[in-house]
């Protein structure tokens, strides 16, 4: 399970260059984000009051506010200093609640306080070097504290997509790179988008959480809310994310 180098440096310019762009459409556009990824994520993250959350791979801190917002202490972290900039702009009148870093979750670098957390949000964030990233939840979770997982569904990530939705070999955990202005029907970004993750499987995922500590106390593949638009209608079908929630045992 181990990322490819040139993919994931290719994935920081990306998610760095294509900030602002990723932030416009997120507000300004009807998204999967609205209609499947966050009433699932909502529900999970439950009653913040008083908790101490790491939001990692905050992007421009959708996550960060709200638990800010509800009554939590953020930690803010991504890999990108451009979305950092933005999360605190975004966040500013949470700012007395959130610290914002730049930093890799998923490296030994990031120095991230040892059980310190009662929850680590990850939603769609980390795409290489999961088996590090999960070990460093749990070095940084209390005892009990409570992970929330979410990525891209390994059914999308086995796919090509740069010319309608190839399906390619799903078992062949690897890196992959594709380049194409539309991800999921959406146009992200106006130039060509060059789009970098490791595909993992579901098992890879379970396998993953299980040998770095937790327990897996749910598994979720939403569907669109009811009201959603024509154009999520597919993912009734074909699922879009997938979600895990874990316990550090
Ligand atoms: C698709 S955005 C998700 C944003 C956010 N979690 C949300 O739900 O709105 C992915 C973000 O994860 C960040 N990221 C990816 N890998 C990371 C890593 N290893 N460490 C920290 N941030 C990372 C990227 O820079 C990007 O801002």
């Amino acid at each position: 399970m181990k990322a490819h180098d040139n993919a994931s440096s290719l994935q920081l310019e990306q998610f760095d260059k294509h900030a602002a762009q990723y932030f416009h459409f997120r507000m300004n556009s009807q998204t999967a984000n609205d209609f499947i990824e966050i009433p699932q994520t909502l529900k999970m993250l439950g009653d913040l009051k008083g908790l101490s959350v790491l939001d990692a791979g905050c992007a421009f801190g959708y996550y960060s506010k709200y638990c800010a917002m509800h009554g939590a202490i953020v930690t803010a972290v991504d890999i990108s200093r451009t979305q950092i900039d933005l999360c605190r702009e975004y966040c500013r009148e949470f700012a007395d609640r959130i610290e914002f870093k730049v930093g890799d979750v998923a490296s030994d670098e990031v120095v991230l306080e040892e059980n310190s957390f009662d929850l680590v949000l990850s939603n769609i964030s980390v795409h290489f070097s999961l088996d590090a990233f999960f070990r460093n939840c749990a070095k940084s979770l209390k005892k009990g504290g409570k992970l929330v997982y979410s990525q891209i569904h390994p059914t999308f990530s086995a796919c090509n997509m740069s010319n309608g939705l190839n399906f390619e070999d799903y078992f062949r955990t690897d890196s992959r790179t594709q380049q194409t202005e539309n991800i999921f029907g959406n146009q992200v970004v106006s130039d060509k988008y060059f789009w970098s993750w490791n595909h993992y499987t579901t098992e890879d995922v379970a396998i993953a959480l299980r040998t770095n500590g937790f327990f897996i106390s749910g598994i979720y593949e939403p569907k669109p809310v009811p009201n959603a638009p024509n154009q999520f209608k597919i993912f009734n079908r074909i699922p879009l994310f997938l979600f895990f929630e874990a316990v550090l045992a």
